[in-house]
C-alpha cells in the first residue's frame, strides 16, 4: 500500500517506508554489536510488532530465534491500566537467554513495564527492548529502552503494525488518520 491508497482518510505521513528502513538498519549494526557471539531470543508482542520483527528480524547477522508473545491490558479501553493479562505465553524457556523485546510502539509504557519485570522473573541472562516508535510525552512510568527507531508526538498513529479497529497494520510507512475516519 501506498499513501495514495487511503484517499483522504490520510492526513499525513509521520514517517515513509524509507526512513523506517534506514532507522532499522541503524538499529541492526548496534544489535549485531552489542550482542557479538551471544545466544539472542527475540520476543515480539502481537500483534503490532509483526512488522519491526520481520524486518528487523532479517536485517540481523547475528543468528537468533523468535518467539511471541500477546499480553491485553484489563479493563478494555483503558489500555494504561499497567494491568496485564497474558493470551499467549511465549513456548521457550528463558534460563540463561539473552531476550530481546521486540516492540512497535511504547505509549504510556505500562505495558513494557509489566513485561519487562514478567520476563526478568523467568531467570533469563539479559532482557532488554527494542522499539521503533516512542512517545515520550505519553510516559506514566519510565522504561529502560536499549533502541528506539523514532520518537514521535502524542498523537494516534497507525501503519507498520499499528491498527485503527484492526485496519492500517499493512501501512508500510506510520502516519496519522483524517478525523472522519473516527466519526469526527
Ligand atoms: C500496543 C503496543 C504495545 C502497547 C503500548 O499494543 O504494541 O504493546 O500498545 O502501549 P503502552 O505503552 O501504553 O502500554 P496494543 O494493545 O494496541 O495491541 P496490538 O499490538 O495487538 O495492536
Amino acid at each position: 500500500m501506498d499513501p495514495a491508497d487511503l484517499g483522504d482518510q490520510l492526513q499525513d505521513v509521520l514517517l515513509t517506508e524509507e526512513q523506517l528502513h534506514t532507522r532499522l538498519d541503524e538499529i541492526a549494526v548496534e544489535i549485531d554489536r552489542d550482542y557479538a557471539g551471544k545466544d539472542v531470543l527475540l520476543v515480539g508482542v502481537l500483534k503490532g510488532a509483526v512488522m519491526v520483527m520481520a524486518d528487523l528480524a532479517r536485517r540481523l547477522h547475528t543468528p537468533v530465534a523468535m518467539d511471541w508473545m500477546a499480553v491485553s491490558s484489563y479493563g478494555s479501553g483503558t489500555k494504561s491500566s499497567g494491568v496485564v493479562r497474558i493470551l499467549k505465553d511465549l513456548d521457550t524457556d528463558l534460563s540463561g537467554r539473552h531476550v530481546l523485546i521486540v516492540e512497535d510502539i511504547i505509549d504510556s509504557g505500562l505495558t513494557l513495564s509489566w513485561l519487562l519485570s514478567n520476563l526478568r522473573s523467568r531467570g533469563p541472562a539479559s532482557v532488554e527492548i527494542a522499539t521503533m516508535l516512542r512517545k515520550p510525552d505519553a510516559a506514566k512510568v519510565q522504561v529502560d529502552v536499549r533502541y528506539v527507531g523514532f520518537d514521535i508526538p502524542n498523537e494516534f498513529v497507525v501503519g507498520y503494525g499499528l491498527d485503527y479497529a484492526e485496519r492500517y497494520r499493512n501501512l508500510p510507512f506510520v502516519g496519522t488518520l483524517a478525523p472522519h475516519v473516527y466519526g469526527g
